[in-house]
């Protein structure tokens, strides 16, 4: 059976305060959970007070972002051995905010995967399409693109390490959920383009839902066949709501 998962994205939200509590009630409820691994996204400032906290405690931390280059003078910029040195098991890759507001190509957020895995972690690669790319019918050719020029760098060697989150744009912080027909479609679409490539590799590839999960449809989305897990924007940022999502995903 392939791995569930369920990550928050934090985004640009926390304070110490504030995630002092949240760490602090994931650390002792969301690490015990089996047959869901639980992992936080955290801005990069609190990736030590993540460690700090959620060490030894069974929820793995990560960051939403990082360079591909891994040192030099590259001002306002985080490399990727920075990220190893706070322990961090995932770094997000492509997500859609990064894509459209930071200009990121599908070409980098390939160079960025392959220096996560290079330095032993796991990137969870973002793909989706607008709303205005599913009007008119593109959406997997979109997301294909997307994926191909991630398998391009890191080859399906790299995939394997590598978790992959189908998130529509049109749905993220939208409150507009993808249904879980609607999603299952998209991750049925592109295991089968992996499988293509390696079929034991598209078999095992974990592929998280994100957009609008909360713990009101997270059950119906995780119930279809190829949806492993979820990345989880603002419902993050609640424990409660967090946590009722990390039980969903128990297969
Ligand atoms: P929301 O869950 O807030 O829609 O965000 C989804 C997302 O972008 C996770 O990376």
């Amino acid at each position: 059976m392939r791995r569930r998962l369920v990550a928050g994205n934090w985004k640009m939200f926390g304070s110490n305060a504030r995630n002092q509590l949240l760490l602090e009630g994931l650390a002792s409820r969301a690490g015990g959970l089996e047959g869901v691994s639980c992992a936080v996204c955290v801005p990069f400032p609190y990736l030590h007070q993540a460690q700090s906290v959620l060490s030894e405690s069974g929820v793995a931390w990560g960051a939403q972002n990082a360079s591909q280059w891994p040192e030099g003078a590259y001002t306002g910029e985080v490399a990727v051995p920075m990220l190893a040195d706070f322990g961090c098991q995932y770094v997000i890759v492509g997500h859609s905010e990064r894509r459209s507001l930071f200009h990121e190509d599908d070409q980098l957020v390939g160079a960025k995967a392959k220096a996560v895995l290079e330095h032993g972690m796991t990137p969870i690669v973002c793909v989706g399409e607008s709303l205005q790319e599913r009007e008119a019918g593109v959406t997997e050719s979109v997301v294909s693109r997307q994926l191909d020029a991630v398998i391009a760098e890191i080859g399906t060697e790299g995939l394997d390490k590598s978790v992959v989150a189908y998130e529509p744009v049109w749905a993220i912080g939208t409150g507009k959920t993808a249904t879980p027909d609607e999603a299952q479609a998209v991750h049925l679409f592109l295991r089968h383009a992996v499988s293509a490539r390696n079929a034991d590799v598209g078999e095992r590839l974990t592929m998280l839902y994100g957009g609008s999960v909360k713990a009101a449809n997270a059950q119906s989305l995780f119930g279809m066949d190829d949806i492993d897990g979820g990345l989880i924007g603002g419902a993050s940022l609640k424990l409660d709501e967090f946590m009722a999502i990390c039980e969903a995903a128990i297969a």
